[in-house]
């Protein structure tokens, strides 16, 4: 009997995460756990740290491609009520970190709270936006966090400013711990303005990306003042295809997936533009997705 046992009405054994992916690829989580609420979640963090598994948390599954072998330890959930809550004082968003980050921005909208708009077509939840630092061309989540709660390892709670968090492009310090939830300062602006900034943004990603496929977003980091998507267009590789995995006609930095696709056809498929880019143009290509 492991000490997890006690979790036995929120814990699966060997959980394909496969469907909990955009992807769609990879084997199961070893323990894959959905606490209730905060102090189930701390106990959960407690038990792990005292059998020394290592803890994943899986926010959207937007932005992660697991391996065919799947992943050990813990891997857990935010999707409870708990986590998903919103709620609006003045020109404050605050949200819990399993909310889907197209809900907060929907909610910001309807209140009339223009910055997050620009986010628009992004997807997964509000915890990953964090730690991954999301945005495109017309900005980032960093500038409009005002706090962030956090639940470290061990435990503990604490509430981070803004000021306080490191973001870099496509990063923070947020990924040490784990995000219960953040309040995000918005600005007053009429709610017709800030739903057609919204569908432009849409609009424009999607003549641009290959929205309705399989696929995790951009695979690839920018390399500092370039477009890693337009170096893989220009190496050649658009419709280069490995098994199930190829790379998208629509938008070079995307791999979409066909049926039969295995997570090593994909990894398989990194590989070989990484080694093209690199031949080509001397730089060496960092992945913007989490593998697992
Ligand atoms: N380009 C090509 N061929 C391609 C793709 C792009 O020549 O196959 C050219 C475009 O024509 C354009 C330039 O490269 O001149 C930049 O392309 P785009 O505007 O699509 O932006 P990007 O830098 O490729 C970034 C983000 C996207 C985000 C878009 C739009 C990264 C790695 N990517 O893409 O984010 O949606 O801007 O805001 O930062 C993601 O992070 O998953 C993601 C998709």
């Amino acid at each position: 009997m492991s000490s997890l046992d006690e979790f036995s009405d929120i814990l699966l054994r060997d959980e394909p995460l496969a469907p909990y992916t955009w992807m769609k690829l990879g084997g199961p989580a070893q323990f894959f756990l959905t606490p209730r609420d905060r102090d189930q979640l701390i106990r959960v963090l407690q038990a792990c740290a005292r059998l020394n598994l290592p803890v994943h948390i899986l926010g959207g599954g937007s932005n992660v491609l697991v391996r065919e072998e799947g992943v050990g330890g813990a891997v857990i959930r935010l999707s409870a009520a708990a986590f998903a809550e919103v709620s609006v004082e003045g020109s404050t968003i605050r949200a819990g970190a399993g909310v889907l980050l197209s809900h907060v921005i929907s909610e910001a909208v309807r209140a009339g709270l223009a910055g997050l708009e620009n986010l628009s077509g992004i997807p997964g939840t509000l915890g990953g936006a964090l730690c991954g630092n999301a945005g495109g061309r017309q900005g980032e989540i960093a500038p409009l966090v005002k706090s962030v709660t956090v639940v470290r390892l061990d435990g503990e709670i604490s509430t981070r400013s803004g000021d306080d968090l490191a973001f870099a492009y496509r990063s923070s310090d947020l990924a040490e711990s784990i995000v219960l939830e953040a309040e995000l300062a918005l600005q007053p602006d009429d709610p017709n303005e800030i739903a057609n900034r919204l569908r432009k943004i849409w609009i424009l990603k999607k003549s641009t990306q290959p929205l309705g496929s399989q696929s995790a977003g951009c695979i690839f980091k920018n390399p500092s003042g370039a477009s890693a998507g337009a170096m893989i267009d220009k190496a050649g590789l658009k419709g280069t295809r490995i098994g199930g995995a190829e790379v998208s006609d629509r938008h070079a930095n995307f791999i979409v997936t066909h049926e039969g696709a295995t997570s090593a056809d994909v990894l398989r498929l990194i590989d070989l533009i990484r080694s093209k880019v690199a031949e080509q143009f001397g730089v060496h290509l960092e992945l913007e997705i989490k593998i697992w």
